[in-house]
């Protein structure tokens, strides 16, 4: 078996094209042209499914905040000669996963693009922090900024600019992708929330943040071409799937996320690996010409995820502005051979292919973050113990003489633990409790059961899908590099020992599900509480085939509740996980805690015995059975076609809970569900102020600043509710506004789409009023043919409450008549 950092390296390695796959003369995308194919089919949504060219790609100007590090920007862009820009726009091999080169005669020091979505993933002395999925399933804005702020400290210590993430999709169109923990929620309302509030966070701390992947990276399937099997892997045999999406869709869910981030300022945008409508993402000129640069205004710069720039001249017109990694050397080549931008794009400027004015503006969008930023003034240089963890380019490929000066190894941790820990437990979703079981009271005799509860065996820090340790990240570009882990072995038997407990742990699966269980380990003594840890494994390049936990978790769980009646399951997950040891009469509380960074087991101990009062909040659906998800990846084409690879996003706005609304599905654990140890009511759910009596279907057309029409983010209509906590324990609640939109609605609409929410402390009697601020782009469905957000006539229905089926009070309003 590969060791993890070889795999990683044969992942990335896998991701990149062929040296000679194309030239700089590949065609612009057009219909008819081999770059924007999609197979003929009858369909409803794509009667002719291709990506339109949009052409020229605007040039920034600046608008919302950038004006004054926009002129900087230019003033840098005139002294550089035609090589620098074309070089700046094409990554280096170096210590970072993804380089700029330093231009030393105007003092710039380069750009360090680092990993990952949840900490520094080659930081030695760094933290680990809460995944994606778990700071989603807080429903928490202020921890979200926090984390952000925190994780781009780090970054900035070791000397990154960027920092490649969030990400805004997958956004977990299906539950088996298996990149959706890097990411957030599977609603792209509260993937935006988080999106808005991380990228804040990241970029107040002075760095710059990178919205991805863009677009509908739904899948890890044939999300890069396949090559032959020959000797070099040269001949080019399937392209990448192609993610078939209507316009609608494209606006109501999967673009949604993005435009919070651009409204947010990100600095960067990557484009995906996967095609869009059969044109690759970073080649398709609708995608970031019209879409991302033109109707969301966005003013940074767009860069290829590593290795899925697959063209020069076409992607560069297209709306790329940086190809990473870029000179990248492949079957012993230079690795300045290996780039479609590099010196290609100096003579394709020098033959009048590519105006110059194009290349400017792509390396004024590249600048302008950086001075914005204030990154020209004392930014950290580059730790030198990065360069050595860097699987893509080891420190043996790098041709450019890179200086390191200042500390090595640096400890960037400051006391980010602590608050790490307190994220770990508020994240945590309780999903069952019944019979009182939690939270633990000293108990007096504890069985720590499951290959999840215990340390790490294989080191070195690096999770992997290993049988033994407990599972608090994953592999892939976002991996993490633990310092130290906190497992729920060493975090129950610290506290148990204060408490004179006995404590006894089996970890072996295999045991505890086929063999010893027929009869009880513990006698002769029934435990008092029995707590199982259990995990499943999902990592970037390898969708999931299974919705189950791993290593036989569904039998494990059963067996120990086979014979101890006070069972309690923690799983450690990517994702959903379907769970039928829920229906266990001796099962009495379950939580998902997911990948949750270096306190893990803190946390969980904090949550198990009442130390924190659980509010997480599901981000996702966990159906009865597999086969109830709808949107299956596409796992196979049964044709050779180059261009067979079609996924068709034929479920449209039918994504996640929707889908299961739409369609009345029973589920065992909705969206937006998770339990706390108090209980709480919402009543009395009104609108603040009267209707606006002026309010327009359309938006008044203004100038676009970064996030679109800024007419699309003001407050139209506010609602109000009251929230009690009717328990005896302080807790948080997390109230949820969902929307059912109007009768004159185009066909499509799910029945309930989330809209708002807001998270705060209650003590035991306490009320408070939730308000509810609704947007225009909250009220508003994607119109095509008016090409713009409308506001539908007739009535709505707001339905408030604790989760997407739980909804305590209702109100109907019209905001446009018919
Ligand atoms: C589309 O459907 C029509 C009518 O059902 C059929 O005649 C035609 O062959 C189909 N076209 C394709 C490309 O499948
Ligand atoms: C994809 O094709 C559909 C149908 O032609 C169209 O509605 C949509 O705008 C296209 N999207 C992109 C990004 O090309
Ligand atoms: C961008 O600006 C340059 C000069 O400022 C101009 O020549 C070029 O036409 C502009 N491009 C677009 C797409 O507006
Ligand atoms: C580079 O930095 C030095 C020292 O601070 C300064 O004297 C020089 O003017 C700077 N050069 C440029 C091009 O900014
Ligand atoms: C592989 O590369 C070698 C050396 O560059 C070349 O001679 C050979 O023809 C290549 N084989 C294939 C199948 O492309
Ligand atoms: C330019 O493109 C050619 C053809 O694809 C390729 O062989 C060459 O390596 C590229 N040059 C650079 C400097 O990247
Ligand atoms: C311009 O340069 C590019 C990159 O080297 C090359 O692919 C293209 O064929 C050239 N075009 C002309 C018209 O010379
Ligand atoms: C786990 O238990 C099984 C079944 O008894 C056994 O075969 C296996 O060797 C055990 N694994 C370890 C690491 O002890
Ligand atoms: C529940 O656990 C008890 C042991 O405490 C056991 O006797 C009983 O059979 C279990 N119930 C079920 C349904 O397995
Ligand atoms: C488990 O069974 C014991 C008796 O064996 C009982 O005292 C205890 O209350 C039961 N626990 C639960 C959670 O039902
Ligand atoms: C696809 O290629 C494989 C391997 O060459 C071949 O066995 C198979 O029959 C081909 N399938 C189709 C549908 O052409
Ligand atoms: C709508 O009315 C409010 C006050 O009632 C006013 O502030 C606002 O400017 C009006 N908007 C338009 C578009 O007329």
């Amino acid at each position: 078996m590969l060791s993890p950092q070889a795999l990683l390296g044969a992942l990335l390695l896998s991701a990149v094209p062929s040296a000679l796959a194309d030239t700089c003369q590949a065609p612009i995308d057009h219909p008819g042209e081999p770059y924007s194919y999609v197979q003929p089919r009858n369909t409803t949504i794509l009667a002719d499914g291709h990506s339109l060219s949009v052409l020229p790609s605007p040039n920034m100007t600046g608008n919302g905040g950038w004006e004054t590090a926009l002129v900087k920007a230019k003033r840098f862009v005139s002294k550089l000669t035609l090589e620098e820009k074309s070089w700046m726009a094409t990554g280096q091999p170096g210590p970072c996963v993804g380089n700029v080169l330093p231009i030393p005669r105007l003092n710039f020091s380069g750009l360090c693009l680092q990993n990952g979505p949840q900490c520094v993933q080659q930081g030695d002395y760094s933290s680990v922090f809460v995944s994606g999925v778990s700071a989603a399933a807080s429903w928490d804005r202020q921890l979200l900024y926090d984390r952000g702020n925190a994780m781009a400290k780090e970054h900035k210590a070791k000397g990154s600019h960027v920092i490649l993430g969030p990400i805004g999709g997958p956004l977990g169109r299906s539950p088996y992708d298996s990149r959706t923990w890097e990411g957030f929620a599977a609603d792209p309302y509260l993937t935006g929330v988080c999106m808005e509030e991380t990228i804040n966070g990241m970029q107040d701390a002075g760095v710059q943040a990178n919205a991805k992947h863009f677009i509908a990276n739904e899948q890890e399937t044939q999300r890069n071409p396949s090559y032959a099997p020959d000797a070099n892997e040269t001949t080019y045999i399937q392209d990448s799937v192609s993610a078939n999406i209507d316009d609608r869709t494209l606006h109501e869910i999967y673009m949604w996320p993005f435009a919070n981030a651009v409204r947010a300022k990100v600095a960067s945008a990557m484009c995906s690996y996967n095609r869009v409508n059969g044109s690759h993402s970073c080649q398709n000129s609708y995608l970031l010409n019209h879409l991302l640069k033109g109707e969301l205004g966005f003013q940074g710069y767009v860069m290829s995820d590593w290795g899925a720039t697959h063209s020069g001249v076409a992607s560069v017109e297209s709306g790329m502005d940086m190809s990473m990694p870029g000179g990248f050397t492949l079957y012993g080549e230079e690795w300045t051979e290996g780039s479609f931008l590099g010196k290609n794009l100096t003579s394709a400027v020098k033959n009048g292919t590519v105006e110059v004015s194009r290349l400017n503006d792509m390396i004024v969008r590249i600048m302008t973050p950086y001075f914005w930023l204030g990154q020209e003034k004392n930014y950290p240089s580059v730790d030198a113990s990065v360069g050595p963890l860097n699987v893509d380019s080891a420190p043996d490929t790098w041709l450019y003489d890179w200086k390191f000066t200042g500390e090595t190894n640096r400890d960037v941790r400051a006391n980010h633990s602590a608050m790490i820990r307190e994220h770990g437990a508020s994240s945590t979703v309780l999903l069952k409790n019944e019979r009182n079981a939690l939270p633990l009271r000293k108990p007096r005799n504890i069985v720590i059961a499951g290959n999840d509860a215990g340390p790490l065996t294989q080191g070195p820090n690096l999770q992997a899908n290993f049988e033994y340790g407990h599972l608090a990240g994953s592999s892939g570009s976002g991996s993490c590099r633990f310092t130290y882990l906190s497992t729920p072995l060493d975090a129950i038997n610290t506290r148990a020992r204060k408490d004179g407990s006995l404590v006894q742990s089996y970890l072996n699966n295999t045991l505890l599900a086929t063999e010893a269980l027929t009869s009880p380990l513990w006698i002769p003594q029934q435990p008092d509480v029995c707590l199982v840890f259990l995990k499943s494994f999902a990592a970037e390049g390898e969708d999931r085939t299974s919705l189950d936990l791993d290593w036989n978790g569904n039998a494990v769980a059963e067996a120990v509740a086979n014979h101890c009646n006070n069972t309690v399951v923690i799983t450690n997950s990517g994702g959903v996980n379907v769970m039928p040891f829920a229906d266990h009469p001796n099962v009495t509380a379950i939580l998902a805690q997911h990948y949750a960074g270096e306190e893990s087991g803190n946390a969980i101990a904090d949550v198990l015995y009442g130390d924190v009062n659980p509010s997480g909040k599901l981000p996702y659906v966990i159906a009865y059975n597999e086969s109830d998800y709808n949107a299956p990846l596409t796992t196979a084409v049964e044709t050779n076609g180059t261009w067979d690879w079609q996924s068709w996003f034929d479920e449209e706005l039918e994504v996640g809970y929707r889908y299961f609304d739409a369609h009345n599905i029973s589920v065992r654990y909705e969206f937006g569900f998770g339990l706390s140890y108090t209980t709480f009511d919402l009543k009395n759910l009104k609108a603040k102020d009267s209707t606006p009596a002026n309010l327009t279907a359309l938006p008044a057309k203004r100038a676009i600043q970064p996030g679109g029409n800024p007419a699309l983010w003001e407050t139209v209509y506010t609602l109000e509710a009251e929230v009690s906590n009717t328990g005896d324990v302080d807790g948080f609640a997390v109230p949820q506004l969902y929307i059912d939109f109007p009768a004159s609605t185009p066909a499509g609409t799910p029945p309930n789409q989330l809209r708002g929410f807001d998270k705060f402390h209650l003590t035991a009697g306490e009320k408070k009023t939730v308000k509810f601020e609704l947007m225009r782009r909250d009220l508003s469905y994607w119109d095509v043919t008016a090409q713009d957000w409308r506001i539908p006539a007739g009535p709505f229905t707001f339905k408030a409450g604790f989760s997407s089926r739980d909804f305590h009070a209702r109100k109907t309003a019209t905001l446009i008549k018919a």
